[in-house]
């Protein structure tokens, strides 16, 4: 199974109807009518109103809301309503609560709030979705099941230590094995029964919060662990959805670069990926472009639901700055323009109450819908009416891979040194906004992906080094593809212990260098690295962390300019098959990671149309019946003109495109182009 099956891109978001008198239901629907609202995401925090006891299932609201959406003809995103858990179940069952980090039980308050190993929330919540989908299965308004809501945090109860040593006993099934992979002849940790395996937190392994560990292995487990007692609790209301429901798509929104959760891990038991985009200021366009490839990549490049988003601010933070004019639209082109084939808003009418009060809505306290912020969600609303399905099921034809590896992302995060301050979405971000910049249609693939379809594989800060992924590397080297990797990469194996050999471990003999020493510094220490040689020669800075490179059939692209290894090698690419291993061991500047980059996008002819206008970005999707559709994003404020590259049909416009003429783009503009005819 897949996406749900729409005809156009399905637009509307989170509607909380049962806040509010039906009075205000009538007047919503009007304006939902005025800004061509078609789908509206209902229940997601009805627990208390659906069970107000623990013998009680009331549906009488939800069936009016289901109906009224029905008669209305929106189509419904149905959600559980498990985010959230009612008051009378945390009375009721205390364990039903988490415990926090440093030990204190939690009583009831908040949401997403309930611990994943309780045996009495397992069971309600999945009767509740049991219920829910027994209930509204047979509704044709009905698109899709969304199950719980963010899941995240973590517990550190006696339930949960019990389910990790139940996990532990079915990962490694004796101790002596767990003793092993974790290291416990280190400070007298050897475990002799299971029973004396704790949860790592601030009464046991931790000390100055969750990164600050004794046992990385630990640590690891427990992040793993975690992040599938919650998948458990997802798999649990899924199972309870199909029995009366087996053909509708079931998804759970997820937060992009979420670090808790192991996306990869979930991505199968997902039909469709969606997720919740709240980046935090105006300049974010680089990372929405990565975290849309990231959830792009977790279904193998099937499209994604673009789950939420502010229609112009959010209240979570503590400086919430308002969207410009435009900046909604263009944001939302971008999410299409990398895979989404959904554009929802949290939240459609704002809540009177509590903590989102002040969060952005389509329709405000006033009800107006003569606000600038409705009017953009109504033109954008008009604009997706007339595209229809054009993009529906489109596919991102990229040559290059980034590897995106949680493990490594907790492993380098949680290891004492090098160096607190190189943190993983940081050197990932740098390495994907040079591609990105450049113009060339990237995936973002977790480490088991399949690679032989790519040309260039980057894979930056790959802490850990897992099964057979280093042949696979190597291999697309050999056939002739470029593998670009950094600094603290193929440091260790999946139980985070040490390769014993040179590092970069299994990596060594693809990048032909072997590093002895390291490095780290504050940021306020620069050491310039001279890239390239004769003419071409640039200087750039490097920073917080400076590997020594012995090559050992590499050859050197840039050098240390400064400190006792001034004139070693920063950068370098080895000669590997029909191929190269590109090894950057230096934390380069965005300067010093985009020069790299363009290297090796040059050698495979990967540079995009405008690689010289990093505020002009280019995406391009392919239709299932071949169509190309590509997307030109101006996300500077102001106006640009540039010569087309293809020729087609502006689809927004209607306006004749070809190539080699001037294509005007307004300041935050969009031009959607089908590619076709003379
Ligand atoms: C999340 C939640 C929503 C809402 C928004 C506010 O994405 O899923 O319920 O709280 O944040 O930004
Ligand atoms: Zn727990």
């Amino acid at each position: 199974m897949t996406l749900p099956a729409t005809t156009r891109i399905p637009y509307g978001g989170d509607y909380n109807p049962e806040q509010w008198p039906e009075e205000v239901w009538e007047q919503d629907y009007r304006l939902f009518d005025a800004a061509r609202i078609d789908t509206v995401t209902l229940g997601v925090f009805d627990w208390a109103l659906t069970q107000p006891a623990e013998d009680v299932y009331d549906f009488t609201l939800l069936d009016r809301i289901v109906e009224r959406a029905a008669a209305q003809g929106r189509r419904i995103c149905l959600a559980t309503g498990t985010g959230a858990h009612p008051p009378w179940l945390a009375r009721r069952y205390p364990e039903v609560t988490r415990v926090d980090f440093e030990g204190r039980r939690h009583r009831f308050g908040q949401r997403h709030n309930s611990c994943p190993s309780s045996p009495a929330f397992r069971r309600l919540s999945t009767e509740l979705a049991r219920r829910v989908a027994r209930r509204y299965a047979g509704n044709p308004a009905v698109l899709a099941w969304h199950v719980g809501n963010e899941y995240g945090g973590a517990c550190y109860c006696e339930l949960c230590a019990a389910g990790f040593r139940d996990w532990l006993r079915e990962r490694y099934g004796t101790l002596d094995a767990l003793n092993t992979a974790w290291y416990t002849t280190f400070w007298a940790h050897t475990f002799t029964d299971w029973a004396e395996i704790e949860p790592p937190s601030a009464l046991t392994e931790h000390w100055r919060g969750p990164d600050h560990t004794a046992f990385q292995g630990i640590t690891l487990d427990y992040l793993r662990f975690m992040s599938e007692a919650m998948l458990t609790n997802f798999r649990d209301e899924s199972a309870a959805i199909r029995e009366s429901s087996p053909d509708l798509p079931i998804t759970t929104n997820f937060m992009g670069m979420y670090r808790p959760i192991d996306y990869h891990r979930w991505a199968p038991y997902l039909d469709f990926a969606s997720w919740d985009n709240y980046p935090p200021d105006d300049d974010s366009a680089a990372r929405m472009a990565l975290t849309h490839d990231l959830m792009r990549g977790l279904k193998d490049g099937q499209p994604f639901w673009l789950m939420e988003q502010t229609p112009s601010f959010t209240a979570c933070r503590d400086v919430n700055p308002l969207k410009r004019p435009g900046l909604m639209r263009l944001w939302s082109w971008q999410a299409v323009a990398h895979g989404a084939d959904a554009v929802l808003f949290f939240q459609m009418r704002a809540s009177r109450g509590a903590s989102e009060k002040y969060h952005g809505a389509v329709i405000g306290h006033a009800g107006r819908s003569d606000t600038r912020v409705f009017r953009e969600v109504a033109e954008l609303g008009a604009e997706l009416e007339r595209l229809g399905g054009a993009t529906l099921g489109a596919r991102t034809p990229a040559r290059v891979a980034l590897l995106f590896d949680w493990d490594s992302w907790w492993a380098l995060e949680i290891s004492d040194g090098p160096s607190r301050l190189v943190r993983y979405q940081d050197v990932v971000q740098a390495y994907h906004r040079a591609i990105w910049e450049a113009g060339a249609d990237l995936d973002v693939v977790p480490v088991t992906a399949d690679l032989s379809g790519y040309d260039v594989v980057v894979a930056p800060a790959l802490h850990m080094v897992k099964g057979d992924l280093a042949e696979r590397l190597a291999a697309v080297a050999r056939r002739g593809g470029t593998v670009v990797t950094t600094f603290l990469s193929g440091r260790v194996d999946e139980h985070d212990q040490a390769f014993l050999a040179d590092v970069p471990g299994p990596l060594a003999p693809l990048m032909g260098v072997r590093i002895d020493e390291w490095d780290a510094r504050g940021p306020e220490v620069v050491n310039p690295v001279r890239l390239g040689t004769g003419p071409d020669t640039v200087e750039v800075a490097s920073r917080l962390l400076f590997e020594l490179v012995i090559p050992t059939g590499a050859e050197v692209v840039g050098e240390y300019r400064s400190d006792f290894y001034a004139g070693t090698p920063a950068v370098t690419r080895n000669a590997y098959g029909a191929g190269h291993g590109w090894y950057v061991a230096a934390g380069l500047d965005q300067a010093g990671v985009s020069w790299v980059l363009r290297r090796v996008l040059e050698r495979h002819d990967l540079l995009g149309p405008y690689p010289d206008l990093p505020a002009l970005e280019t995406a391009v999707r392919v239709a299932p019946d071949g169509t190309r559709l590509t997307f030109l994003l101006n996300h500077d404020a102001e106006p640009v003109t540039v010569p087309a590259r293809v020729t087609g049909v502006e689809l927004l416009s209607g306006d004749r495109v070809i190539a080699g003429e001037p294509v005007r783009l307004p300041g935050r503009g969009v031009l959607l182009i089908r590619q076709g005819g003379q």
